[in-house]
């Protein structure tokens, strides 16, 4: 095949501060995904991307030339509006599992397409494998029909929806190229776009043990994305969330599970709570069918949204009366002063789990089902010296001397009197963004 651009211009052009225009877009990314633009050229690319930005018009162009590379879902023939979320990662995020069977409930279908964890943040496809008998991989007729019938799913991704995503997301992993912002936001928007979803609200995490560190980062993340989304005509709303401290009391799969659960019974820490019912009023309002904020708590109090979770998981082969799977050994971290917790690190619970083996080092190894970090006290809390302020669970106790490692210096205990100390936990919306604004 004749190529019709040379790599070399392309990358010379966005090396210079300069534009690409829609034909080199096209080009780069078919070209790349086809093997005719190389590992090294690309990476080049992607520094220069990283390092000079890309425009709206530019990366609405790439984002609509990596849909190009693959398949494009269709949930039209549906009987219910669709709403997706997704989050852009964080630690003890387990909100798809009390989301998806919860906006069900209101007549709304969620597909939601997961992934598994890498570093430090966990997968939901993992948490969800620590369920006996649960199965992420389903044919998209599976998929459809249970969309259909309960009305959720969260499974496996398969492998046609932008192919060019999969290449150039590894090659990012190892080039010191993700944190680029037309990159994240084209990243995660193809693949939304692709997977044929009518609404979407984004979960952007700021803080410690998220990629966007402050605030500001987060919004320009959030604003792109929700330009990406709304050109596309996708109902696109995003959240920013706070990441500075783990998600509710729990970052590990099957620990996960259980607090989710304990959501879905009407129970579970108000910070998980909070943004589950945040984030279902954005997805019902975004698929046409409003709720109150009452009206979408009451659903977790009554007990409809755990029937639909019974079934969702039913569906995909797994037990929801089982018991799920507890790491064979436990040791707990004590506070070491009295006062008021003032901050505990996300990124650093998010280590320790993954190093107690919640986690993976690379995308083949396994997990252990039972592994992580039970958080005993939030920010916020007054703790006493010697009183437990993390459990930590693995089935190999060799890891915790490596856990504990990533924990030193990850919390602080601080008295009344000290001017850093927070009287109440913080919120953990912290903004929103929509088209308009
Ligand atoms: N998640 C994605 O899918 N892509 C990114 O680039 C970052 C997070």
């Amino acid at each position: 095949m004749t190529e019709t651009h040379d790599a070399v211009d392309v990358i010379r052009t966005k090396r210079d501060r300069g534009r690409l225009d829609d034909a080199q877009i096209d080009w780069v990314v078919d070209a790349y995904t086809r093997g005719a633009v190389a590992e090294e050229q690309m990476s080049a690319l992607a520094m220069a991307i990283l390092l000079n930005g890309m425009d709206r018009a530019e990366i609405s162009r790439w984002t609509a030339a990596m849909i190009a590379s693959g398949e494009r879902m269709d949930f039209s023939g549906l009987s219910r509006p669709t709403a997706d979320k997704h989050s852009t990662g964080g630690v003890g995020d387990k909100i798809t599992l009390p989301l998806a069977p919860l906006v069900a409930v209101f007549g709304v279908a969620v597909p939601q397409l997961s992934g598994r964890g890498l570093g430090h943040t966990g997968g939901t496809l993992d948490k969800l494998e620590s369920v006996p008998g649960w199965r992420a991989a389903l044919s998209t007729e599976e998929m459809l029909a249970q969309l259909d019938d309960v009305g959720a799913v969260v499974c496996q991704a398969g492998s046609g929806l932008a192919p060019a995503d999969r290449k150039l997301y590894a090659l990012r992993d190892v080039t010191g190229t993700v944190e680029a912002i037309p990159l994240i936001a084209s990243s995660i928007m193809s693949k939304k776009i692709a997977e044929g979803t009518g609404a979407l609200v984004l979960d952007v995490k700021v803080g410690s043990g998220a990629f966007m560190k402050e605030l500001d980062q987060a919004r320009e993340l959030a604003r792109t994305m929700v330009d990406l989304g709304t050109d596309a005509g996708v109902r696109t709303v995003a959240l920013l969330t706070d990441m500075s401290t783990p998600l509710g009391l729990t970052a590990g799969n099957a620990l996960e599970v259980r607090e989710s659960v304990d959501v879905l019974s009407g129970g579970g820490p108000a910070d998980v709570v909070d943004l589950t019912v945040a984030l279902a009023v954005e997805m019902l309002d975004g698929a046409g069918r409003p709720q109150g904020e009452d009206d979408v708590r009451a659903a977790l109090a009554d007990g409809r949204a755990m029937d639909a979770w019974n079934r969702m998981i039913a569906a995909q082969g797994g037990d929801p009366a089982a018991a799920l799977p507890v790491a064979r050994e436990s040791e707990q971290v004590l506070a070491d002063a009295d006062g008021t917790l003032a901050s505990l690190d996300a990124y650093a619970v998010g280590v320790a789990a993954w190093r107690l083996g919640a986690g993976r080092a690379r995308r083949e190894d396994p997990v252990q089902a039972g592994a992580g970090v039970e958080l005993h006290a939030k920010p916020g809390d007054v703790v006493r010296r010697g009183q437990p302020l993390l459990t930590l669970h693995t089935d190999t106790p060799e890891r915790f001397a490596r856990a504990r490692e990533a924990l030193a210096g990850g919390w602080s205990v601080l008295g009344a009197e000290d001017p850093g100390i927070r009287p109440d936990a913080a919120p953990v919306v912290l903004d929103r963004v929509d088209r308009a604004g």
